[in-house]
């Protein structure tokens, strides 16, 4: 077997890996067997690619690469062992710049190999034009991915605002831009010079930077997603370029699965994918309706909610971003396992974009080892919260906002929400009356079967556990 059949044939392998991954990692219960695939299916991916190119680079080239290669390794490791699970949006939408990054890089050097090379393009007529479209393409969808997928960065880690950028016109100067781009790629397919790519490249980081900045609130779960997808695409552009048919594989199933996945995200938050491009969901609203008075809070003490759920039958806790800031779902896991014990229905409500990433809760739930069957979605959930005796709501905030149906001006209108005030009491854990993401005041805090319990969430819950 040559070399080049081996790594076709160890590819088509990591193909089959990658998408039994995707599939493992659709359900619960095969989730860390899909992570396996994942990683196995990567590991004859790098592999194949490292021993082919032993075939054509030096010996330099190749210690370049291994170094590169354990480099970069040491340092994935090093921030997957460190990191928080609060911090893993603004990680992941720091990976997909390096992968806009990349395809940036593997268009221009595609360009400087071939179009830009000394003594002309070795290729000529259809070839040579296909090429010039897969660099002006590549480095076009790299570049929007590195930029945009740094401002998220910036904004899921609060180094900047997350309120939306309002320019003037800004549809126009994103459709003005997409334009723009259609005519210098056509220039360039037919001639292709340094100029053109470079003021590509300009354009396409400013066009990342705009759409992303120009996006906010309530609608950051959409971007993360939707970066996901461009990320893939710009890997498919580098393997159309690179002629590696598994980083087309792989890009494509980055790509179509980020699509689909700001497709269910856009469902969940009742929003047409065009209006969270168009912008500014959760943000107009926020300084109005901080205005509104909504009467008095009544607080509650841990010993109280311990009283509460001792004569309960049925409990739904709805955790949010709060519950991963204070780490609390080891408690959470405790006082579940302790009401079960004693008979009471517990049921866990997940909102999809509750926490700051697809999945967030469930996560934290997984490795605090609740029981999958009591966790279910909002949808599952929502007819029978009126039924319930108490919710817990812990560290959530927009997911659980009764001004999304019940308030047409809300910035946050349309969004489905856990109903929660439909039952018999409800007790929110935060530490202030302070907004969630999205900067809207929530009237559940004043309902009259509502009660705040103030504090750490985890060291709450701890109290609650003390209590009982
Ligand atoms: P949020 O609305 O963000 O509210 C979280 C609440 O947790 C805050 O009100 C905060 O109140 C409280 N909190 C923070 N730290 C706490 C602690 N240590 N102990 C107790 N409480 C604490 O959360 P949510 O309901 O999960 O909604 C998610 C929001 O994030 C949505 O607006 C969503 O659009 C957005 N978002 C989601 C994603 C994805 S993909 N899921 C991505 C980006 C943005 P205090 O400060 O008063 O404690």
């Amino acid at each position: 077997m040559t070399a080049t059949s081996a790594a076709a044939a160890a590819y088509v392998v990591a193909a089959l890996l990658f998408i039994l991954s995707l599939a493992g990692l659709s359900r619960h219960e095969t989730a860390r067997a899909g992570n396996s695939y994942g990683i196995a299916g990567m590991a004859i991916a790098l592999a194949a690619t490292v021993g082919l190119a032993t075939r054509d680079i030096s010996t330099v080239g190749l210690t370049l690469l291994v170094v590169a290669v354990v480099v970069g390794a040491v340092i994935g490791l090093w921030r997957a062992r460190v990191v928080e699970m609060t911090g893993m949006p603004e990680l992941i939408a720091l990976l997909h710049s390096f992968v806009g990054l990349a395809a940036v890089l593997v268009g221009w050097n595609g360009y400087l190999s071939v179009e830009g090379a000394e003594g002309g393009s070795p290729l000529s007529g259809a070839e040579a034009g296909i090429h010039s479209g897969e660099v002006v393409v590549g480095v076009f969808i790299g570049a929007v991915t590195f930029t945009g997928s740094i401002v998220a960065f910036l904004k899921l880690s609060a180094r900047i605002r997350s309120n939306p950028l309002v320019l003037p016109g800004r549809n126009w100067l994103n459709l003005g831009a997409l334009a723009l781009f259609a005519v210098l790629t056509v220039v360039f397919v037919a001639d292709p010079g340094l100029t053109v790519l470079a003021v590509v490249t300009v354009l396409a980081l400013a066009l990342g930077w705009h759409l992303v900045a120009s996006i906010g609130g309530g609608d950051m779960p959409v971007v993360v997603s939707m970066l996901n997808s461009y990320s893939g695409w710009a890997a498919a552009a580098s393997g159309f370029l690179l002629g590696n048919d598994l980083l087309i594989i792989t890009g494509a199933l980055v790509g179509s699965s980020g699509a689909y996945l700001s497709y269910i995200m856009c469902k969940a938050m009742n929003r047409s994918f065009l209006s969270v491009i168009a912008g500014g969901f959760g943000n107009e609203g926020a300084a109005a309706s901080s205005d509104v008075d909504y009467g008095e809070h009544t607080e509650i003490t841990a010993e109280e909610v311990a009283e509460l759920l001792r004569d309960a039958k049925s409990v739904v806790i709805t955790p949010g971003y709060g519950m991963a800031v204070a780490q609390a779902q080891g408690a959470v896991a405790e006082l579940t396992r302790k009401l079960r014990e004693h008979d009471v229905d517990v049921r866990f409500g997940i909102h999809p974009v509750a926490g700051r990433l697809p999945g967030h809760m469930n996560v934290l739930l997984a490795e605090a080892k609740v029981p999958y069957d009591v966790v279910l979605e909002m949808d599952e959930i929502n007819d029978d919260l009126a039924g319930t005796s108490v919710v817990l709501v812990i560290g959530a905030n927009d997911t659980v906002n009764p001004a999304a149906t019940e308030d047409p001006a809300s910035p946050i209108a349309g969004m489905p929400v856990l109903r929660v005030w439909e039952a018999e009491h409800v007790v929110v854990f935060k530490r202030s009356m302070n907004t969630g993401y999205a900067g809207v005041q929530n009237p559940l805090f004043f309902r009259e079967n509502s009660r705040m319990l103030f504090g750490d969430a985890r060291e709450r819950v701890e109290d609650i556990l003390k209590a009982l």
